[in-house]
């Protein structure tokens, strides 16, 4: 487990998160599986929901899949209640499934915008709402996965700029509507993080990752172990009064507003 948290503190609880086969919520999956909890996770293709499922249990994590699109309400709404019936009402629930290509907004179709938002918002709408009667309460929590596009404008980013600000919306407006019910709700905002499909894309070679690292206020990329202490950290009761936040984890890159992406 990375960083501080102690081995156990997730012990008995249930973890489902949505993306969950790879990338920095894998990671996630991994961290509060180490950390004791039962995890769910749900993505679109089965071959790699099980590889996922293999390294977690590997690591001795009890650990389930399921393969469903974000999109589509009563599939959510079905892998989860089978999620439940396996491990448990839901505690923690991580919104992590996300779409995006790099296209300057005339090279997209509507259908491609579309799909950006559709699988951002309505997805992330989708499994809050199919979650909020499967939780435990009081004490559950919502961590949706952001991006520094959901307030800074990014050229060739038009569909994933509206979508993360939708994100964070939604954050803010269940946060305000599901606190009475004990239900904590916050996002996360990653910067450029190290070993991800994103910033393979976006400087897969030394020079230009080198350039990315030297525009970021801490002169580093981020790991998937900075992001998985963030969300160590907020779905713990040691964050119990903190509700509607953007947690930003980008080594002070959105200080640098849309300069970043000039640089
Ligand atoms: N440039 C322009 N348009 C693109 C595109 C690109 N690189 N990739 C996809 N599209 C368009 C398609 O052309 C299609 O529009 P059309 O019907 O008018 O042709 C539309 O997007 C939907 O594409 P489709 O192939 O039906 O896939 P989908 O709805 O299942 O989702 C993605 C498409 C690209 C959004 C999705 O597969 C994805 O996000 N993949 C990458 C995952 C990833 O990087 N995750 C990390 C997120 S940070």
């Amino acid at each position: 487990m990375p960083g501080i948290f102690r081995d156990g503190l997730y012990a008995g609880r249930h973890v489902f998160l949505t993306g969950g086969s790879s990338g920095i919520t894998l990671r996630l999956a991994e961290a509060f599986g180490k950390a004791g909890a039962k995890i769910s996770i749900l993505a679109r293709k089965q071959e790699k929901i099980d590889a996922a499922l293999t390294l977690l249990r590997g690591q001795g994590t009890t650990a389930e899949g399921y393969s469903a699109d974000v999109r589509d309400y009563a599939a959510i709404d079905g892998a989860m209640t089978k999620a439940v019936t396996a491990f448990g009402p839901l505690d923690v629930l991580i919104c992590g499934a996300a779409g995006n290509f790099p296209a300057p907004a005339m090279a997209m179709s509507s259908n491609g915008f579309k799909a950006v938002l559709d699988i951002d918002v309505l997805g992330t709408f989708n499994c809050c709402r199919a979650a909020f009667e499967k939780f435990r309460t009081p004490g559950a929590c919502v961590i949706n996965i952001s991006a520094p596009q959901a307030s800074v404008p990014y050229p060739m980013q038009s569909h994933v700029c509206a979508a993360k600000a939708g994100v964070d919306m939604l954050t803010r407006t269940l946060a305000m509507e599901w606190g009475g019910a004990g239900v904590r709700v916050n996002s996360i905002s990653p910067g450029p993080i190290d070993e991800t499909e994103g910033m393979s894309r976006l400087a897969g070679d030394p020079e230009s990752r080198k350039k990315v690292e030297t525009s970021i206020p801490m002169q580093r990329l981020g790991t998937k172990d900075d992001i998985a202490n963030v969300a160590l950290f907020l779905a713990s009761e040691a964050a119990s009064y903190i509700t509607g936040s953007i947690y930003a984890c980008d080594g002070g890159m959105q200080l640098m507003g849309g300069a970043f992406m000039t640089m």
